[in-house]
């Protein structure tokens, strides 16, 4: 189904309100999921619809990625999570997101050179990290320096007047995120810069910039560039999230990549949504620092007088088990195994999961752990900051932020998004 058109609708939908009633297209998705399209109830009855946080509001149509909350089902351009996890790197999956193909062999040279060659960042942007207090979150950092691309590189900013560019952008973006990724990093801990290698792939490249030192090249174990391979590749879609939506709609004003991506990890920060992985370690942590009894924070979790949320367990759309956390636990186990890391976080993980899979109150609201309910454990087993985890994520969720970005560019029916709402405030009142 082209994006820009749904099918010629087969079904119709009538919808009665006061005295009207009108007929509303029925849209049927590849998977046959149904949406009624309203969009001429306000015209046609002058009534809008309220969804308070959208949950049964389709903004978009879109091929990049279908989830199937019920059934834990998550494909990127219809390929299973489990299968490209198990078997591609993350930057093949980028370009299956955003090209909407796996690459071949000469497509996947091209695009790794094509990383490789745009990894660095204009110096006098580096001077940048050197005014921002060291204690700055680097979600912070990240947000600011992405759409400060848009200043060192205009000519990237504006599509309108270089169409033709769009794949130089896409992969000096994706080139530059991992590259400010781990200079905030080095910026917040006081340590020089260390620059990219030639020699290095996408991860590998990381690594090094983010634990290399002048003196000493970090030394880089397979496992754990297969688990960062891996954690990105989960990270690297979901439909509508939060921040998704964000870059969308930042995007639907015709602004340009740099400034939507800087919007959709801003979005991303919140703890409900990628910033949950930062406070599960922390909630983790707490529990083992009081001794490392789970019950008292289901507990917690349970009192609606309350408003402690167990950080890493539940989901908008998976009411099954989220598909990536299975997967990030067993990477976990793996890589905690291999590196004879014995962390008492994951024990009470494993325990406050193995507590609440029982509890009436998580089954009858059908909360499971989320994608974030274990991988700060394993970012923690391989030297990464707490405050580093959510960048991670933002590296993960870039391909995914990109490929809606480019979707929405590409429909040429793309409206910009204004929603409506439902006026509560003081009837008119006059001022002397
Ligand atoms: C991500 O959307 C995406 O796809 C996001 C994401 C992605 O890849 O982009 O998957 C990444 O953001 C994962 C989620 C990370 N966030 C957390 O782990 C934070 C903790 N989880 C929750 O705050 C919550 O589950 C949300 C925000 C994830 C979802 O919230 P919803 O869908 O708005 O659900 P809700 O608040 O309406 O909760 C329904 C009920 C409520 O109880 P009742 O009013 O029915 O009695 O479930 C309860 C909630 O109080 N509930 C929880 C809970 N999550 C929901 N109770 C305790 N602890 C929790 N974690």
């Amino acid at each position: 189904m082209d994006n820009s058109q749904s099918k010629q609708p087969s079904e119709t939908a009538e919808i009665t309100v006061g005295n009207k009633t009108i007929l509303c297209p029925v849209i049927t998705g590849t998977e046959n999921e149904k949406a009624l399209d309203i969009s001429q109830l306000r015209s046609k009855t002058g009534f809008v619809t309220y969804d308070d946080g959208f949950s049964n509001t389709a903004s978009c149509l879109s091929s990049i990625t279908y989830i199937d909350g019920e059934n834990g089902v998550l494909r990127y351009r219809g390929i299973p999570i489990e299968e490209l996890a198990e078997k591609r790197t993350f930057v093949e999956v980028a370009h299956l997101l955003i090209f909407g193909h796996l690459p071949s062999a000469d497509e996947r040279g091209v695009f790794s050179k094509l990383l490789t060659s745009n990894c660095m960042i204009h110096d006098n942007m580096v001077k940048l990290f050197d005014n921002l207090p060291s204690s700055s979150h680097p979600m912070a950092t990240l947000s600011a320096m992405v759409v400060t691309l848009s200043a060192y590189y205009p000519e990237l900013s504006n599509l309108e007047i270089n169409p033709g560019e769009i794949n130089q952008i896409i992969a000096e973006l994706l080139a530059k995120l991992r590259t400010l990724a781990a200079y905030s990093y080095k910026k917040s801990i006081g340590e020089p810069i260390i620059y990219p290698k030639r020699k290095y792939r996408y991860v590998e490249n990381f690594l090094h910039m983010m634990f290399s030192t002048p003196v000493d090249e970090y030394p880089l174990d397979k496992e754990v560039v297969d688990a960062i391979e891996k954690i990105l590749i989960l990270h690297a879609d979901h439909e509508q999230n939060c921040s998704t939506s964000t870059v969308r709609l930042v995007g639907s004003s015709k602004a340009n990549l740099f400034a939507s991506i800087s919007a959709g990890i801003c979005a991303l920060w919140g703890p409900l949504h990628g910033g949950a992985n930062q406070a599960v370690i922390e909630m983790l942590e707490s529990i083992v620092r009081d001794g490392g009894q789970a019950k008292r924070v289901i507990e917690r979790a349970k009192d609606k007088k309350d408003s402690f949320r167990l950080m890493g367990f539940g989901h908008r759309i998976y009411k099954n088990f989220d598909p990536r956390a299975k997967i990030i636990k067993e990477i976990c186990d793996k890589l905690l195994l291999k590196l004879g890391i014995n962390d008492p976080c994951l024990d009470v993980a494993k325990q406050i999961e193995e507590i609440a899979l029982k509890d009436d109150y998580f089954i009858e609201r059908k909360l499971y752990p989320n994608v974030d309910f274990y991988s700060g454990i394993i970012l923690r087993a391989i030297g990464i900051p707490t405050n580093m985890f959510t960048v991670i994520f933002a590296m993960g969720r870039l391909p995914g932020w990109i490929a809606h970005w480019k979707e929405q560019r590409d429909t040429p029916t793309t409206k910009i998004g204004r929603p409506r709402q439902i006026y509560v405030g003081a009837p008119i009142k006059h001022i002397e």
